[in-house]
C-alpha cells in the first residue's frame, strides 16, 4: 500500500509546509479496530486518514441531506480560527456567547417575537438537541398545571411524519408518542387529526415546517385556530411548539405571509437548524422560546460568565464554537435579502425539477419543491423497476438520492426525496436529470432487484 510518511526529524520539521513523499507501508502495520503502538508524523496520519474517506460520496451531489455542503471560504477560515473554542466556557469566550445571544435575538425578531415578551433561547448542537429541549419545557408546563392527575401519563401529538427526534423525547422522558397516522391525501398533520388526538394529559402539538419525508409545511395556523376553540370550549389548553428544524429558516424569507411563528399567540416555541437552511455546516441548532415564562426555572443552570452567573439550558455541556460563529457570520454576510435570494433560488431549481421529473412517464409527484425546497416522487404504477432501483443506478455517477417508505398508513408508498440546497445550482439540477434519466433507461433494461434493501434513515 503507497502511503506518505517522513523519516527524518529533518523532515519531520517542514512536515506542516510540504507535501510528504510516498514511501510503501504494509497495510498490516496500522490496526484498524485498536490504538496503534507507536504514533507517526503529522503527514502520514493525515495522508492515512485522508484517503480513507476519499471512499465518502461527494458531499455536493448529496441530495438526501437537509445539511449545508458548501460555505464561503470565509466562513471556512473563522471555523478554523473558532475550532478550539468551546461554547460553554462563556468566562474565558465571552464574545462568543455574545455572538450565540445576537444570533437568539435575530431568530427571535425573525420569528416575530413581540418586543415586550423577552423571548429567550439558546444554540445547541442541532434541531435533535433543540427538540428535546423544547419537548422538556412542554412536558414541565404540563407537570406544573394546576389539578393535573399526577400519575397520568403525559403524551405528545404529532403526525406519524415526525422527524425520529420526536420518538426519542418521547422514549428518553417516558411521554406517551400520539403519533397521529397520516394519508395519501394529507402526508402530514391537521387540525382536525391533531384535535382529535388531544386529552387533559396532552404536553403539546408539534407541528413540523416542514415533513422530512415529502417537504410539506404542517397548517400551524389552523392547528392553533382548533385547539383555541378546544380550549374556549373548556377543553384542555394545548401549547404548540413547531420543528421548523428546515422551514424556520426558509419561510421567513420567502412565504412571509405565512403565519406559523410567534404571531400565533399559541405557538410556545420553535426550534430550526442552523446547519440546514441556516446555510452553517453541520452542527448548529437553535431552539426559541416566546418568553421567559415559557421556559420552566427547572430547566435552566447557572454557569460562571465574566465573573458572573450565565443561565443556560442546552442538554450538552461543552459544544463548538465555531458553527455559532459561522451563524453569525452568515446574518452578516447575506442579510435577509441574501437568504431571500438563496431560499428562492433553491425553491425555483426545486419546482423546475419536480416538473421535469413528474413530467417523465415512469414517475409521479408526491410534492411539489414549493413549500420546503425539497420533493418526493415515487414510481408509477406499472414501471417495471422500483425506487430503489432508480436510488441504486443513480449512485454510479456519484449522486445520492434516498428512496425510502413513507410513514405508516402509508408505507405502500416508496418514494425518492431530493432536497435542493444552497450549492445545489440549475447547472447541476439539468445534469442530474440528465443522469436520471440515463438511470432510468438502465434500470428498464435491467429489470427489478427482487430485494431492494434500504438503510436510510430520516
Ligand atoms: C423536521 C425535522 N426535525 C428535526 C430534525 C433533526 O435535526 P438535526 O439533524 O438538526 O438534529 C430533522 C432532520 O432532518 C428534521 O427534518
Amino acid at each position: 500500500m503507497a502511503l506518505h510518511i517522513h523519516e527524518s526529524g529533518e523532515d519531520a520539521q517542514r512536515s506542516l509546509h510540504v507535501r510528504p513523499r510516498p514511501i510503501n507501508i504494509d497495510a498490516d502495520s496500522i490496526p484498524k479496530l485498536r490504538m496503534p503502538a507507536r504514533g507517526m508524523l503529522p503527514g502520514a496520519a493525515y495522508e492515512i486518514v485522508h484517503d480513507e474517506l476519499l471512499l465518502d460520496g461527494v458531499a455536493r451531489l448529496n441530495l438526501a441531506t437537509f445539511v449545508t455542503t458548501w460555505m464561503d471560504q470565509e466562513a471556512e477560515l473563522l471555523m478554523a480560527e473558532c475550532a478550539a473554542k468551546n461554547m460553554i466556557d462563556k468566562d474565558e469566550y465571552p464574545q462568543t456567547a455574545e455572538l450565540e445571544r445576537r444570533c437568539v435575538n435575530i431568530l427571535a425578531s425573525l420569528w416575530h417575537a413581540a418586543e415586550g415578551e423577552n423571548a429567550t433561547g439558546c444554540s445547541t448542537t442541532g434541531s435533535s438537541e433543540a427538540c428535546m429541549l423544547g419537548g422538556l419545557a412542554l412536558l414541565r408546563r404540563w407537570r406544573a398545571r394546576p389539578g393535573h392527575e399526577k400519575t397520568a401519563t403525559p403524551n405528545l401529538v404529532m403526525g406519524a411524519n415526525v422527524q425520529v427526534c420526536w420518538e426519542k423525547f418521547c422514549r428518553y422522558w417516558d411521554v406517551e408518542a400520539r403519533l397521529v397516522p397520516v394519508s395519501a391525501e394529507h402526508t402530514h398533520l391537521t387540525a382536525e387529526t391533531a384535535l382529535a388526538h388531544c386529552d387533559e394529559n396532552t404536553i403539546g402539538v408539534v407541528a413540523v415546517l416542514g415533513s422530512t419525508f415529502d417537504g410539506a409545511y404542517e397548517p400551524v395556523a389552523q392547528i392553533a385556530a382548533a385547539l383555541d376553540a378546544l380550549a374556549e370550549g373548556g377543553g384542555p389548553d394545548v401549547p404548540i411548539h413547531v420543528d421548523g428544524a428546515s422551514g424556520g429558516m426558509v419561510a421567513p424569507f420567502i412565504d412571509p405571509d405565512l403565519e406559523w411563528d410567534f404571531r400565533i399567540k399559541r405557538v410556545q416555541s420553535i426550534n430550526t437548524s442552523g446547519h440546514k437552511y441556516g446555510l452553517v455546516y453541520p452542527g448548529v441548532g437553535w431552539v426559541v422560546w416566546r418568553e421567559r415564562g415559557a421556559l420552566p426555572d427547572e430547566l435552566v443552570f447557572s454557569v460562571d460568565y465574566l465573573g458572573g452567573h450565565m443561565p443556560t439550558f442546552s442538554l450538552n455541556f461543552s459544544r463548538p464554537g465555531a458553527q455559532v460563529v459561522a451563524q453569525y457570520y452568515m446574518f452578516l454576510r447575506l442579510g435577509f435579502e441574501g437568504y431571500r435570494d438563496t431560499q428562492q433560488t433553491s425553491r425555483d431549481t426545486a419546482i423546475w425539477l419536480a416538473e421535469q421529473i413528474g413530467a417523465l412517464d415512469c414517475f409521479e409527484l408526491v410534492s411539489r419543491g414549493d413549500e420546503l425546497p425539497v420533493f418526493a416522487f415515487s414510481c408509477a404504477v406499472g414501471t417495471p423497476f422500483t425506487v430503489y432501483d432508480v436510488s441504486d443506478a443513480i449512485r454510479s455517477r456519484g449522486w445520492l438520492v434516498p428512496a425510502y417508505k413513507m410513514p405508516a398508513a402509508i408505507d405502500d408508498i416508496s418514494v425518492l426525496r431530493i432536497v435542493v440546497r444552497n450549492g445545489f445550482t440549475r447547472d447541476l439540477a439539468e445534469l442530474f436529470l440528465d443522469d436520471l434519466q440515463r438511470a432510468v433507461r438502465t434500470v428498464a433494461r435491467r429489470g427489478s432487484d427482487p430485494e431492494p434493501v434500504t438503510s436510510f434513515h430520516h
